[in-house]
């Protein structure tokens, strides 16, 4: 028998208990255990359900039973999820986390109580929801010096952006909807602003380094300033607008953004619409390879959540690697890095605009029928160079 406790019945620990029931005989077959949940940490009662007899309200119950094998963390957040994930590692108990927050900020030394406890710390939920990201980089590109990760990594974004481009739907009607089905997290500034993504990134950039990168460190924007005239740019120039997360790894460095890009449409990632995700893996032996599927929801995110339940049953006995040690990762300062940008000026006046293209390097200019402004696309220049240039415009 294995013992699991799910700690916060929200949407995606819901799904880990619907998922174990729905394919128990399944997951028997597969593991050799019977997958019991055994306890439910949860603030509230739900009375008349199948789970108020499985409910406690003390993570000391779950500590301290020597009966229950795995914690599923599914609470979201970094405290109290850190100290509880901490402490049932220290208790010889396996832990897998949907929770990008909590991988994001302490993944280094969670990973590392793991190994000095042997038991395993699983993450797969956290980057990609139902997509095997995490195992892909770690077995199946283990092999792979890796050059870029790009990746639509949050399906909420990914859903508005769909609905403004496709339907001409505002915002806000687009981000309502994304919530009402369960995609967005509980305070939407994660998702709209991009920390979601940057926590994301910073993940598959530690395990692609096999060092800690800190998303603090990443330059991360939003889609929140996007409008549907930037829609209408973007397809005037045969593009899509995504918000994109990625890493390139050079000379031990890595180059980290998040920010919405226009995204041409032979790219692989501009067919990625509605929650879905989309991750662009380039390796130095494999070249490039790209992974796609449900990003974010209930079931997905919980089948990940349960394949982790899996792996662990499997590996009960010792600890699984990442190759994600304590060492700290250098992150280029954005300043330093070098992009094209899409920028826009209001008015038409000639000179203006013989002065703003002369102004940033190699700039061609895009106009829309019937506005009164117009954009430019810069050649490529460093980040410092462009904000210096838009500074004095
Ligand atoms: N809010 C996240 C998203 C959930 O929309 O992608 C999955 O991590």
């Amino acid at each position: 028998m294995f013992n699991i406790a799910i700690l916060g019945l929200g949407t995606v620990g819901s799904g880990v208990y619907e998922v174990i029931k729905e394919n128990n005989a399944l997951l028997k077959e597969k593991t050799g255990e019977d997958i019991i949940v055994k306890r439910i940490l949860d603030l509230r009662e739900f009375p008349g359900t199948e789970w108020e007899s499985l409910l406690v309200h003390d993570i000391k119950e779950i500590i301290e039973d020597k009966d229950i094998d795995v914690v599923v963390e599914t609470m979201g957040g970094t405290s109290p999820a850190f100290e509880f994930v901490r402490d049932a590692l220290l208790a010889g108990k396996h832990v897998t986390t949907s929770n990008k927050a909590l991988v994001a900020a302490h993944g280094t030394e969670l990973l590392k109580i793991a190994r000095e406890r042997n038991v395993n710390f699983f993450f797969e939920a956290s980057v990609g929801g139902g997509i095997p990201i995490i195992r892909t980089l770690t077995e199946s590109y283990a092999g792979e010096h890796f050059k870029e990760i790009t990746g639509i990594l949050n399906g909420t974004t990914n859903y508005i952006l769909t609905k403004m481009d496709a339907e001409g739907e505002s915002f806000e009607k687009a981000l309502a909807t994304a919530q009402d089905l369960g995609y967005a997290e509980r305070n939407p500034e994660a998702d709209v602003e991009g920390h979601d993504t940057c926590r994301k990134i910073a993940i598959l950039s530690s395990l692609a380094t096999g060092k800690k990168v800190n998303f603090e460190e990443i330059h991360t924007e939003g889609i929140t300033k996007i409008d549907t005239v930037d829609f209408e740019y973007a397809k005037h120039l045969n593009t899509s607008i995504k918000l994109f997360g990625d890493a390139k790894f050079e000379n031990d460095k890595v180059f980290a953004f998040v920010a919405p890009v226009m995204v041409e449409s032979d790219h692989p990632l501009f067919m990625v619409n509605d929650v879905f995700n989309g991750i662009m893996v380039e390796g130095n032996m494999l070249g490039k390879s790209m992974l796609y599927g449900s990003g974010a929801g209930k079931l997905p995110t919980a089948s990940a959540v349960v394949a982790d339940i899996v792996a662990i049953a499997k590996n009960k006995d010792g600890n699984v690697s990442f190759g994600w040690g304590d060492k700290k990762q250098e992150v280029v300062d954005m300043q330093e890095t070098s992009h094209r940008y899409f920028v826009r000026f209001m008015g038409r006046d000639g000179d203006f605009i013989e002065k703003c293209k002369t102004s940033f390097r190699d700039a061609k200019e895009v106009y829309l029928d019937g506005k009164d402004e117009f954009a430019l696309i810069t050649g490529v220049m460093k980040e410092k160079d462009f904000l210096a240039t838009v500074k004095h415009k």
